[in-house]
C-alpha cells in the first residue's frame, strides 16, 4: 500500500489534502479494503464530545437548579478553590483561583476587575465553562440539573438573577449579562480576508 492509499484509509472521513490525492472529490476518499485498526466511534462516545452550547442556549441539555441548590454545591465542589463567596483565593501559596463575583461596573475604568460577572457576554457561557471544565480536579463530572444551580449560584452573588429564579434551558439564555454590549469586532489586517482588505 502507497503512503497515499494509506493516508486516505486513515482519513476515512475527511478526504487528504496532499498535492498526490487532489483535486479528487471526498467520496473517492473511501478506504479500498476495511481498516486495520480502530473501532467506529459510537453514538455515545460521539455525544460526550458534544459540549458545546451556543450564546442562545442551542446545546444546554434538560434539567434545571436554583442558586439555593447551587449554594450546597458551591461550598462542597467549589469553595475550595474560589473561596466561600467566589471572591477567588491562593491555595498552598498557589493561585489565585479566579474571583467569579464581583466587578460589575469596572471593565471599561482604569482598573477593570474581571469576573464572570463584570466580564463575561453570555450567561449561557458559564453553563458551557462549568461543566466542561470544572471543577478543576473533576471535570465534565456534574450533572446537568448540578451545572444549573452552580451557574445560578454565581448569577445570584453578580446579582444578576434572584435567589429562587429558576435556571434552565428556557430562562438561562434570557438572562442578560452586564457586559453584554462590551465587546466590539476589530478585524486585524493579518488575519481579515487578504482580497478584501486589499480592496479598501
Ligand atoms: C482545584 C481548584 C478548583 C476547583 C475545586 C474549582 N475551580 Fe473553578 N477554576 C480554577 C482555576 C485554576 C480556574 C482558572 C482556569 C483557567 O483560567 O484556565 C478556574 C476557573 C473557573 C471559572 C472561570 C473564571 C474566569 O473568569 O475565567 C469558573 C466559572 C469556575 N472556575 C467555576 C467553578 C465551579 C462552579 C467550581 C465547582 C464545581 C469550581 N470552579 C471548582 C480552580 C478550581
Amino acid at each position: 500500500m502507497s503512503t497515499h492509499e494509506w493516508f486516505r484509509g486513515a482519513l476515512a472521513v475527511a478526504a487528504c489534502a496532499c498535492a498526490g490525492c487532489l483535486p479528487q472529490p471526498a467520496s473517492a476518499a473511501a478506504p479500498s479494503r476495511p481498516l486495520v485498526f480502530g473501532t467506529p466511534a459510537s453514538a455515545r462516545q460521539l455525544a460526550g464530545w458534544q459540549l458545546d452550547v451556543l450564546p442562545d442556549g442551542q446545546g444546554l441539555p434538560a434539567g434545571r437548579g436554583d442558586a439555593v441548590q447551587g449554594a450546597r454545591l458551591f461550598a462542597a465542589d467549589c469553595a475550595s478553590c474560589h473561596g466561600a463567596q467566589g471572591q477567588g483565593m491562593a491555595v498552598q501559596g498557589r493561585g489565585p483561583f479566579p474571583r467569579l463575583v464581583g466587578g460589575i461596573g469596572t471593565i471599561a475604568s482604569g482598573a477593570p476587575v474581571k469576573t464572570v460577572g463584570s466580564f463575561w457576554p453570555y450567561a449561557t457561557g458559564v453553563f458551557d465553562y462549568i461543566r466542561r471544565a470544572m471543577p478543576l480536579n473533576a471535570p465534565e463530572s456534574l450533572s446537568a440539573d448540578q451545572v444549573y444551580s452552580l451557574t445560578a449560584f454565581i448569577l445570584y452573588r453578580n446579582r444578576i438573577i434572584g435567589e429562587h429564579q429558576v435556571i434552565d434551558q428556557q430562562t438561562l439564555p434570557q438572562v442578560k449579562m452586564p457586559n453584554r454590549h462590551g465587546f466590539y469586532q476589530r478585524p486585524q489586517p493579518e488575519t481579515a480576508n487578504v482580497a478584501a482588505y486589499q480592496l479598501r
